[in-house]
This record gives C-alpha cells, structure tokens and sequence, in this order.
C-alpha cells in the first residue's frame, strides 16, 4: 500500500471541524423522520431510555474505533481497512469491512436521495399552502400523488443527488468543510426556531410525558433490538462514513471529547425534534404511533391547521432537506475517496459515485409506484435495500469495526491514536469494544436475519 495515498485528500481545518462534520453526517433522515416515528411505535419514554443506554453503551464507543482506525491510516475505508489488516496481521477478511462499507454506502445513498427528494417536494407544497385548512383525506392524497408518480420523483430524486454531488466534487475542504460550515448552524437555528415555537403549543406538555415517562409494561423484546439498530443507523456507524471522516481529523485532537461531542449533539437533534414532533402532533389531537407516514402526512395535516403553520412547516421541510444533505454527502465520500486514490480525479469519481447511486436509486423510485407489485421475500426494492442495509450490513460491519479494534489492534496502537488521558476510561472504553459491542450487535444482527422473532 503506498504511503503517498495518505492524507491526499486534505485535513479538515480546525478542532471543531470533525464535530461539525460527523454531526452533519450523524444528524439526518434518522432523527427526524426515524427516530419520532419509531418512539411512537413503541410507546415513547421507556424506548427512549433504552435507545439512549445503546448510543452511550453501544454506539459510541464504535464510534470512536471507527474514527480511529481512518485517523491511523489517512486513507478511505477500503485501503484502511487493507493497510490495517497487513499491519496487524488480522486474518485477510477483514479487509472485507471496506468494500461491504462501500457497498452499503452506494444502497443507502440510492434510496437516502430518493426520500430527502420527498422533503425538497414538502418545501415547495407547505410553502405554497396547500395543506392550509385541508384535511387528513388531502394529505394522504397529497402524499399518494407523490409517490405514485414516478417522473416526478426521479426529478426530486436527480436534484438531491446533484446537491450532493455539487458539494462532494468540490473536495474535503472546500466542498465538503464549506458548506457545512453554513449547513450546520442554519441547521440548528431552524431546530432552535421550532423548538421556540412548540413550547408555545397547547401539546408541548403531553409531548414531553410521552417521550419521557418511563412506562416499561410498553417494551417488547423487539424494542431493544431497534432502538440498538437505530444507534448505528443514526452515528452512521458501521459503513466507513464516521472513518472516512476521522481520516481528515488533526493528529492531536484527543478522540474521546470530540467523539463524546458528536454522540451527545445527535442525541440531543433527536430528542428536540421529537420533542417539536410530539408537541404538534399532540397539539392537534393526532395519533403518534402514525409509523413512517408520521412527517410527511400527519405534520403537513398538523401545520396546515395552526397559526403560523406555513411559515413552520416550511421551516420544518428545509430543515429536513438540509439535515439529509450533510447525511448524503457523507454516506458517498468513502467510494468517492477510494477512486481518488485509485487515480480518478475528484470530479471524475464523484459523477461515478453519484451516477451510479441515482441510477439505482431509480428502483427505489419505481418501487413506490410501477414496481410497487414485485417483491422479494415480501418487501419492495426500496425495502429490500432498507432491511439489507440497516439489519444486515451495518450492523455486521459495526461488528467486525468492535472485534477488529478490540481484539486485532495492538494495545499501544489503539492506546496512542486514540489517545485518551484518563486511564479509567480508557479501560472501560476498550472493554465495552471487546465484549458488549461485539454482543450487542450480534443481538440486533440475528434478529436482522428473522432469528430472534
Ligand atoms: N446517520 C444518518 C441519519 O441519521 C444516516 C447515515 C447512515 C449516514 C449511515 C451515513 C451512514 O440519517
């Protein structure tokens, strides 16, 4: 492996640089449109008490072994996981860990662009006020005309990923760095201005009981495997995009702190969009186990009924558009990284990437409409990839990142690059990556397969 790919793609300038990027990469589709929907599904607070204990006892400690393994080495997911395995004299499989992270970043992407398309279409609707004053029947319409109509959903789908492809072109500093840079706090200020705005509601109260009164009777077996599911999915964890990203963080940032930073940003992105959720959803006597219809049919119903509500729901929209951005662009940076240093130029490989995404990203298109009939096992296109992805792929590969790290790395390797002062935690850090991680996600991983049900 030659040295010369190291750090060719750049360094990202600054100690809250990282932060702001993997935040941007962690915050996305999940929180908002996952995370309120699945804590209604499950009955809110003690779902919630138990996704938190896997972020903090699972996900982030993952977390930091994936970073650390792309700091280590500078290079993309795949040649890192190539170089790392020779270093360590791990056995050759575990190279595998970077071309199944690119694999699953090219399905994850496809269908990822599509949905964030769905937003970019909700924009131009609540601002226009078409939900102003309509009913429930209008906005199931409303949602069914979009997804039936194929061509109107690849154009959605084709200017997302162009958004995408536009920033990830422009390289890791001046594409990427730039524009989060500005995404990220307009991102937060939009959170803060609905958060502002729900505390004003009559449901804010019945919003935050719901979310954390701890009523355990409403837990099933099933509801520890997905909130440790949602963990990963919502760090961005197990496919190379969390270790592409640390391949561009400065060699003396301490990784535990900054680690620590982003974990705690996502959670609380999740918590206050669930908490604005909840308040509007609760505000108009509306049901919150609604399932994935929740943001796109029950709160353009809910906005279109309240002072304010285009104004908001605009906001909302945006807000989702933007969240699902800076998600996008790092799901395609480990493939994108990788034909760099196989010689492609930037532009060159991300027309790859992105084309190549899009044009797959055309099923998950066609599943909701024409395609709607054809299934595999009994899922669709798009839920073929949904289910392969979030239950197979990135829990394997969160799997694989644990016991590589924990068990592979040398002590001192691990111990230096990571880089964390405090002894004790340190210990508690690496005995979590050896055994309860590597646990954990072999729970979530056979239910994945349909073993535990
Ligand atoms: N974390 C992102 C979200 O919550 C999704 C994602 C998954 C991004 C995997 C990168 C890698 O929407």
């Amino acid at each position: 492996m030659s040295d010369q790919k190291r750090g060719m793609h750049g360094i990202w300038s600054g100690r809250w640089t990282f932060i702001l990027a993997a935040t941007g990469s962690a915050v996305g589709l999940g929180n908002l449109w996952k995370f309120p929907y699945i804590t209604g599904e499950n009955g809110g607070g003690a779902f919630v008490l138990v996704y938190l204990a896997c972020i903090f006892a699972a996900g982030i400690p993952v977390m930091l072994a994936e970073v650390l393994l792309g700091r280590k080495t500078r290079m993309s997911p795949i040649n890192a996981m190539a170089k790392m395995t020779e270093d360590t004299g791990a056995p050759k499989f575990f190279h595998g860990i970077g071309w199944m992270g690119a694999i699953s970043g090219f399905f994850i992407l496809s269908f990822y662009s599509v949905i964030a398309g769905w937003s970019l279409a909700y924009i131009l609707k609540l601002a226009g006020g078409d939900f102003t004053g309509s009913d429930a029947a209008f906005a199931g319409e409303t949602f069914g005309n979009l997804v039936s109509d194929p061509v109107g959903l690849t154009i959605w789908h084709s200017v997302f990923m162009l958004l995408t492809g536009v920033v990830i072109a422009r390289g890791v500093n001046k594409g990427l760095e730039a524009a989060l840079k500005i995404l990220m706090p307009v991102l937060f200020v939009l959170l803060l201005i609905l958060f502002g705005y729900s505390l004003t509601l009559s449901g804010f109260g019945q919003g935050l009981h719901f979310l954390f009164d701890f009523d355990f009777s409403k837990l099933t077996g099933e509801s520890f495997v997905v909130a440790l599911g949602h963990a990963f999915f919502t760090l961005s964890l197990g496919m190379g995009a969390i270790m592409a990203y640390g391949a561009y963080m400065p060699q003396e940032q301490s990784l535990g702190k900054t680690i620590l930073w982003v974990g705690v940003l996502d959670t609380l992105v999740a918590l206050v969009a669930g908490m604005v959720i909840f308040a509007i959803v609760f505000s108009n006597g509306l049901e919150p186990s609604a399932g994935p219809g929740l943001m796109f049919q029950t709160l353009p119903l809910a906005f279109g009924s309240m002072a304010g509500g285009e104004f908001f729901g605009t906001v909302f929209f945006i807000l989702v558009a933007i969240a699902a951005w800076s998600s996008a662009i790092s799901i395609a940076e480990p493939a994108v990284a990788w034909a760099v240093e196989k010689g492609f130029s930037r532009i060159g490989a991300t027309a790859a990437v992105c084309g190549f995404a899009w044009l797959l990203g055309l099923g998950t298109v066609l599943s909701f409409n024409d395609w709607a009939e054809y299934k595999l096992f009994g899922k669709t296109f798009f839920d073929t990839l949904d289910f392969l992805t979030a239950n197979i792929m990135l829990p394997l590969g969160g799997l694989l990142i644990a016991v590589f790290v924990g068990w592979f790395a040398s002590s001192e390797l691990v111990k230096k690059e990571a880089n964390i002062e405090n002894e004790a935690v340190f210990n508690a850090w690496r005995f979590v990556v050896r055994y309860i991680s590597p646990a954990a996600v072999c729970v979530i991983f056979l239910h994945g397969l349909g073993l535990f049900n």
